[in-house]
């Protein structure tokens, strides 16, 4: 089987080509500059438990007119499109440009190469509340004020959901084979807590442990979905990999303590307290447009929305994973630790 994945480099993309080289898989990873960044990937590949021998790689950009691919692909039976701008700040036309226009590029590749499109979107899609609040409704991309979303979400996060709604409606026309798979806040490996420092539950973990955290955002209702990597890493893998794959696929572990308790777990970790009073979110978002705090908080106003109490239908996608024989995590444990993974770091600097 051929895969091909964008993104290979990044957090959740060294541990997918980890679990697919492990079951003796070859990929092929799209990277901007493979002279410099395969054998490093490799090694981290190798590191991870997987076989970094069996990566090759091929030279393109999501920035790119049509990838800018360093030579014409090989056939191929699925893409894997993690590649994506990922950060908060960012300006709407570089998020648009690598995360909306990349991500029709890679759908028009798979159209081209007739296979599967494998695409890593987000789980605030499945929130129909927060979705109508920004003023996305139904399945039309251009009956969408994009700009409003952009102003109102962030250009991330907005830019994800553009992508997310132009791909889906791109892949309907070609009748292209389309698995949305939809990440929840990734934490740490269920085997070690690694996580990368450029993780949004890092720079929770980090606001904590250095007493930034002096009141739980929200209500006890409130609480951040999580999912562990590797365990995210497997479900990817096998909507790239299966016969026949769900259309989509939430990875978001239900078991998620609420934030407070999440905030608690993690306390007891790092040896600091943990906060016990409620801010309501209103209250929070306002104080962080005033000038300076976001940044002294280290709490982007644009990271909020990831903090809320809808709760979602995961029984697809558990139906899907024991289907497939995938074990369960413990969710709470791995917070822990990712928590002990963060600790280990700081007293190592
Ligand atoms: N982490 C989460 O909590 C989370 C949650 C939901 C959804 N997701 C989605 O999951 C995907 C992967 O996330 P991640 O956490 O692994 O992100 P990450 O660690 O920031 O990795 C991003 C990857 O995208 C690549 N990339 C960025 N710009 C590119 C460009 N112009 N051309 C080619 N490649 C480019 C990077 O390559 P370089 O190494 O060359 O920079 C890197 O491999 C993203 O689509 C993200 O939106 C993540």
């Amino acid at each position: 089987m051929s895969l091909l994945i964008t993104g290979a480099t990044g957090f959740i993309g060294r541990h997918l080509c980890a679990q697919l080289t492990r079951e003796g898989r070859t990929v092929t990873a799209m990277l901007r500059q493979p002279g410099r960044q395969l054998p490093e990937l490799r090694r981290v590949v190798d590191e991870l438990g997987g076989d970094g021998c069996r990566i090759e790689a091929i030279s393109g950009d999501l920035d790119a007119p049509e990838l800018g691919l360093s030579a014409a692909l090989p056939e191929m039976d699925t893409i894997i499109h993690l590649g994506a701008r990922f950060g908060w700040r960012l300006a709407p036309e570089v998020a648009r440009q690598t995360n909306v226009a990349g991500s029709l590029a890679v759908a028009r590749l798979a159209q081209s190469l007739g296979c599967r499109l494998v695409f890593i979107s987000g789980f605030m899609l499945e929130n129909t509340q927060h979705l109508e609040q920004l003023g996305i409704m139904g399945v039309d991309p251009d009956a969408v004020n994009w700009q409003r979303v952009y102003r109102r979400a962030g250009a991330y996060e907005a830019s994800k959901l553009e992508a997310a709604i132009r791909t889906r409606a791109y892949a309907k026309r070609a009748g292209l084979e389309f698995v949305e798979v939809q990440p929840a806040t990734v934490a740490g490996s269920s085997k070690t807590g690694a996580l990368d420092r450029a993780q949004p539950l890092y720079t929770l973990l980090d606001n904590l442990a250095r007493g930034r955290m002096a009141m739980v955002p929200g209500t006890p209702e409130h609480w951040l979905p999580l999912v562990a990597v590797d365990s995210l890493a497997r479900l990817i893998g096998l909507a790239a990999t299966v016969e026949r794959a769900p259309a989509k696929l939430l990875a978001l572990d239900p078991e998620t303590p609420n934030l407070k308790n999440l905030l608690a777990i993690a306390a007891s970790v790092l040896g600091t307290k943990a906060p016990r009073h409620h801010i309501p979110m209103w209250c929070l978002a306002a104080l962080l447009v005033i000038p300076g705090l976001s940044r002294l908080m280290n709490t982007p106003p644009e990271t909020l929305s990831f903090i809320q109490s809808t709760r979602f239908n995961t029984a697809d996608v558990e139906r899907f994973m024991v289907e497939q024989e995938v074990p369960r995590t413990n969710i709470a444990e791995v917070v822990r630790k990712t928590a002990a993974f963060y600790s280990g770091q700081q007293s190592e600097t």
